[in-house]
């Protein structure tokens, strides 16, 4: 029988590779979409890759009326929830937009899969949730901390799914709630195809498209923000974690929901990381080696609301879902210049 993942933000970066690989996997594939920070080319590129296809329908999140007729036409075995704004910097000019978009969306989307009796959902976290902690590793068990209002749409919404799975113990007669919240560390990388990527929107705010976009030669130089941490080379220390490697943490999520484990229904949450941390020069020197280009950088002071360092345990991921990264930096510098180079303009 058919399985089929209704796949909000699918045509987003993370959206993408996920559509990708649950085709690949034999999931029946849906995406709902409004295409605010995508475009349409990116799910062709991911039907002519896999030679399958999938259903699309540009709807938002926020539209119950538009959402149910999707649930309406399809039948759905579970979701998972990319759909959401995502830009810390943002997000704090412009807060209204992202608890309207992120936790009212997210509201409608759960309203509408409990209306339809659909109930097992992978939620988009991040690490992000944890704020500033005493320990440089993440564990899941640390307190919510988000400090900016990207952050706390996250927080919030794991909130709600919390809350949304306890409530099952006062309804014994209903179906229970499956829920899996993945916190990402920080995404990177691309297909190894080169046909699908991230494409930022104007001038990138994360490390790894500036850093290709200096390579190329649309930017003419990279800031390091920071050289003074308290880390071995001064620079900011994050966990890396290739897109390939985190949509896969999403089908193993799903095969948990699935299966046995999750039988009595539950919300829990997973990080998904490397489990090791990473340097802003070391992300330039592997770049360097890999393509044998030059990243021209100076160092600058320090980015507000950085932390020095933080990375992932992803022992319980491993532990529970069985799954863990494959791929290493030099995949992950490897692949997103393949995607660069091949695609200048990104979709355009
Ligand atoms: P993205 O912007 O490329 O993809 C998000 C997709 O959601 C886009 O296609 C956008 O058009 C769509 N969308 C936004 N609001 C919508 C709405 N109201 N209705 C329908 N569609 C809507 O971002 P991404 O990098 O692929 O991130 C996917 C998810 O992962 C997001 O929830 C993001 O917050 C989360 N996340 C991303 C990172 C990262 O570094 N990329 C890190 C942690 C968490
Ligand atoms: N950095 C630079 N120069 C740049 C951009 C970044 O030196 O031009 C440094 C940052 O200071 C940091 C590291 O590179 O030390 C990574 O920065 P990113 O902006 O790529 O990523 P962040 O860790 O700041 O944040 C990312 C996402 C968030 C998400 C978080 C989860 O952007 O949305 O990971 O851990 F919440």
């Amino acid at each position: 029988m058919a399985n089929t993942i209704l796949v909000t933000g699918g045509a987003g970066y993370i959206g993408s590779h996920a559509c990708l690989e649950l085709l690949q996997a034999g999931y029946q594939v849906v995406v709902v979409d409004n295409l605010a920070n995508s475009k349409l080319e990116s799910l062709k590129r991911v039907q002519e890759i896999t030679g399958k296809s999938l259903a699309f329908y540009q709807v938002d999140i926020r539209d119950h009326d538009a959402l149910a007729d999707v649930f309406a036409k399809e039948s759905i075995n579970a979701v998972i929830h990319f759909a959401g704004l995502k830009a810390v910097g943002e997000s704090c000019e412009q807060p209204q937009m992202y608890y309207h978009n992120n936790v009212y969306g997210t509201l409608v989307l759960t309203q509408v899969m409990a209306e339809s009796n659909v109930k097992q959902l992978v939620f988009s976290s991040s690490a992000t949730v944890y704020g500033a902690a005493e320990q440089v590793q993440y564990t899941e068990d640390l307190p919510i901390g988000a400090i900016n209002p990207y952050g706390r749409t996250k927080a919030m919404v794991e909130d709600i799914l919390r809350d949304l799975s306890a409530s099952d113990s006062l309804k014994p007669s209903q179906s229970p709630w499956k829920i899996a919240v993945l916190r990402y560390f920080n995404p990177i990388g691309a297909h190894e195809s080169g046909r699908i990527g991230e494409d930022p929107n104007g001038i990138p705010n994360n490390l790894m498209p500036y850093v290709t976009q200096v390579a190329i030669g649309k930017l003419a130089q990279l800031s390091v923000f920071g050289d003074d941490y308290p880390t071995p080379d001064g620079t900011g220390i994050r966990d890396y974690i290739h897109v390939v490697d985190l949509v896969k943490g999403h089908i193993k999520a799903i095969e948990a929901l699935q299966s046995e484990k999750f039988a009595d229904g539950g919300c829990k949450a997973y990080n998904l990381g490397a489990g090791k941390g990473c340097s802003v020069l070391e992300i330039i020197n592997t770049f360097e080696k890999v393509t044998g280009r030059k990243v021209n950088y100076k160092m600058a002071p320090r980015r507000a609301g950085d932390l020095a360092e933080y990375f992932a345990d992803p022992a319980l991921a491993l532990r529970e879902l069985n799954w863990k990264v494959e791929k290493n930096l030099e995949d992950m510098a490897a692949d997103t210049w393949n995607w660069q180079v091949n695609n200048p303009q990104g979709y355009n």
